[in-house]
């Protein structure tokens, strides 16, 4: 294990297939509709009634037409068709999205085309359905393995149908992942072990595990519920990390589980700075050209963003990782050098303090520093 400064290497290396390269494009559909609205859930979204699909699917294409005028020399990396519920979309208009990119665009090898389904919209071959359409990652919305849970979050399918679309997605795809949520309000560290022992036993690729918060202007937030206590979650948060090693799932990103290879591209783009577009309501991108910065937000607003706004976007989102910040990378993407942009005092304390590590190439969160990841941000940024 390689020694660094006085404290111990926890960095798992993501593999050359995933890391960062700037000719790369990522690109998110987002399908804002849902069957019914979960009460903890505070992602734009609308309720799935008197839409016209084929009249979306139509504006989507046209956007992307734009987006291809625009970066017509990108490489396209990932798809991510993310919601909502985009297990909504019929089988025959992902087909027609991907065809349209593949179309147009130049695609790297090793495409991901990723989509993620509520298992509230399950139907007998809805996962051959989008396998035949080109999806090659399958993300389930599983949430909890057991109906209390799944009740108190205001989910519209049971524990048998999740299962049943868990032993579906391991038959039909190669790659494949799972959301649940833990930390629920009085969740005991034994509720949450089961459903974790449950889930690997499916042996998907990759895990997001998320501890429930609570968002303003949610159902749970107007009816005053409570996260469960801070010394609670660390306790399932710390079993959660050492159990899922000893599963051989790397600790890759602050929510993020995947075996060896097979962490989410999609979502890489977005932690090492890639870029990425965004189609549909409420989805957002950053994009580069001629050095110049952009976010950009459906259908076609660009802002400039300056340096130091995405120099900071780069910290915030690299820090998440296991991995952390390729300070290389950083300067590439930005133009600042690292060491000129953080506060260095800040880093020399918070490596003395054991809560950062330095490699010759990387700054990364130690493993005690993952808990109080924001206040590190925000010193470093300071
Ligand atoms: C935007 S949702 C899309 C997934 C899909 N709509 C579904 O619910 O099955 C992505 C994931 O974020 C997580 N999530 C959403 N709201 C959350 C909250 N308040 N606390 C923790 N996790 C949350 C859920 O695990 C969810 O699967
Ligand atoms: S959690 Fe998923 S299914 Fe539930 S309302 Fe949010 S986006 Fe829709």
């Amino acid at each position: 294990m390689p020694y660094y400064g006085g404290a111990v290497f926890y960095s798992p290396i993501i593999c050359s297939d995933k890391m960062y390269k700037p000719e790369e494009l990522a690109i998110y559909i987002h399908w804002p509709f849902c069957k019914s609205k979960c009460p903890y859930c505070d992602f734009y979204k609308e309720v799935n009634r008197n839409i016209n699909q084929n009249d979306i699917i139509e504006e989507y294409l046209s956007a992307l037409h734009r987006y291809y005028d625009l970066l017509p020399n990108r490489h396209v990396k990932s798809i991510f068709f993310g919601g909502g519920t985009p297990s909504l979309i019929e089988a025959k208009n992902i087909e027609k999205i991907i065809d349209f990119i593949t179309k147009y665009w130049k695609i790297s090898q090793n495409i991901e085309i990723s989509l993620e389904a509520n298992p509230n919209t399950r139907y007998d071959t809805m996962f051959k359905d989008f396998k035949n359409a080109g999806i090659n990652r399958l993300s389930l919305g599983v949430q909890a393995l057991n109906d209390d849970d799944l009740h108190f979050l205001g989910r519209s399918h049971n524990v048998k149908t999740a299962r049943l679309c868990l032993q579906e997605i391991v038959q039909v795809f190669n790659n494949h992942s799972a959301d649940l949520i833990y930390a629920l309000p009085q969740q005991s560290l034994k509720s949450w072990s089961q459903q974790l022992e449950e889930i690997c036993s499916f042996s998907l690729k990759h895990l997001s595990l998320y501890q429930l918060t609570i968002e303003e202007n949610t159902v749970f937030a107007r009816r005053g519920i409570k996260p469960l206590d801070e010394e609670k979650s660390v306790e399932i948060y710390n079993y959660t990390r050492n159990y899922l090693s000893k599963k051989n799932y790397k600790h890759y990103e602050v929510s993020n589980f995947a075996v060896s290879g097979y962490e989410s591209k999609h979502n890489l783009t977005y932690w090492q700075g890639g870029e990425y577009i965004g189609i549909g309501k409420s989805a957002h991108g950053r994009i580069c050209i001629n050095n110049q910065h952009f976010a950009v937000t459906y259908p076609f607003n660009n802002e400039k963003l300056t340096s130091q706004q995405r120099a900071e976007e780069l910290i915030i989102m690299g820090l998440r990782l296991t991995e952390g910040i390729n300070k290389a990378d950083f300067q590439n993407i930005c133009g600042i050098n690292f060491y000129n942009f953080i506060n260095l005092e800040k880093l020399n304390q918070l490596k003395e303090l054991g809560m950062l590590i330095e490699s010759p190439t990387h700054v990364f969160v130690s493993y005690k520093g993952f808990l109080l990841i924001d206040a590190i941000i925000a010193e470093l940024c300071s």
